[in-house]
């Protein structure tokens, strides 16, 4: 069985999406709207946008959505399970930075050893798509009405980039150490605080690492493990680079138990995460 339905039912939800995001009202509540209509937020709108492209495909099983409490089945006797994060750094939206939809495909089970691809968009100045999926990275660009491929992309064993994630005041200080030496080795900071344009430009620009620590007030991390963690460390393994979490394990073998769970996570070229494990000694 292929997953070209699914790929296919992503870029259909990618242009539904970017025509909400463009020509929707910026609300951020159900109940503010110009013209007084209920109106649901972009989140949600991207959601059901999702899940009703999802529900025409009988091969997907069950859904799990950053929007869902728990997931839900749409067709009991298919293989594939798919785990989204409709609209990842909404609230980005209202001073018109980049934002994206992330997705990881995985084989009758949400556990990271399970992962067979994963997908994600970019609605940024472009539309853009990155597929990782049988051992290579595929960039697609949105020009004349279709995702033009553009270059495998691969990462370079040492990159330029540094983006540290989480608030500073509750980084423990041997992460503070760590991002500090990066910048110290002529590291440039970039960081938008949309994960998936951020995670892009690291990937694109050939490396770096994006990192998102336990922190004093989140010792477990923000980012989760299903909807942005094992999506990302699939892509990033799979261009060649590495992901690992503050003990050093790769993100790929971390048990998942419960779909809102959460990780300290890093991703980057390999030196930056060589460099992330000596100095948390892992
Ligand atoms: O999980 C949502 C998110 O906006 C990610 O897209 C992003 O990487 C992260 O949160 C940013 O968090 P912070 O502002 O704490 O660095």
């Amino acid at each position: 069985m292929t997953l070209k339905p699914i790929f296919d039912a992503i870029e259909k939800s990618a242009h539904r999406i970017r025509d909400a995001i463009t020509n929707e009202d910026l609300c951020y509540s159900e109940q503010c709207n110009a013209t007084g209509d209920m109106q649901l937020k972009l989140d949600i709108q991207s959601d059901l946008i999702i899940a009703e492209e999802f529900s025409k495909i009988s091969a997907i099983k069950a859904i799990a959505s950053e929007e869902k409490e728990e997931a839900e089945i749409l067709h009991e006797n298919g293989k594939y399970m798919i785990a989204y994060d409709p609209l990842d750094g909404s609230s980005l939206i209202d001073v018109n930075l980049s934002v994206g939809s992330i997705f990881g495909i995985y084989d009758g089970e949400f556990q990271a050893k399970k992962m067979l691809a994963s997908v994600y968009v970019v609605y940024g100045p472009r539309l853009e798509m990155v597929t990782a999926y049988k051992g290579s990275v595929r960039h697609f660009i949105f020009r004349h009405g279709k995702f033009m491929e553009q270059e495998t992309i691969k990462l370079k064993e040492k990159g330029k980039l540094n983006a540290p994630g989480g608030t500073q005041q509750h980084w423990p200080k041997h992460h503070k150490q760590m991002v500090d030496s990066l910048f110290n080795e002529g590291y440039r900071l970039r960081y938008s605080g949309g994960m998936v344009p951020d995670l892009h430009q690291i990937l694109l620009k050939g490396g770096g690492l994006f990192s998102y620590p336990g922190t004093t007030d989140k010792p477990e991390g923000k980012l989760r493990k299903l909807f942005e963690v094992f999506p990302f460390a699939f892509v990033y393994e799979t261009a060649g680079g590495k992901a690992i979490d503050n003990k050093g394990h790769r993100l790929l073998e971390l048990p998942c138990d419960d779909p809102h769970e959460t990780t300290p996570c890093f991703f980057g070229s390999k030196y930056e995460i060589s460099k992330v494990k000596e100095a948390y000694g892992v």
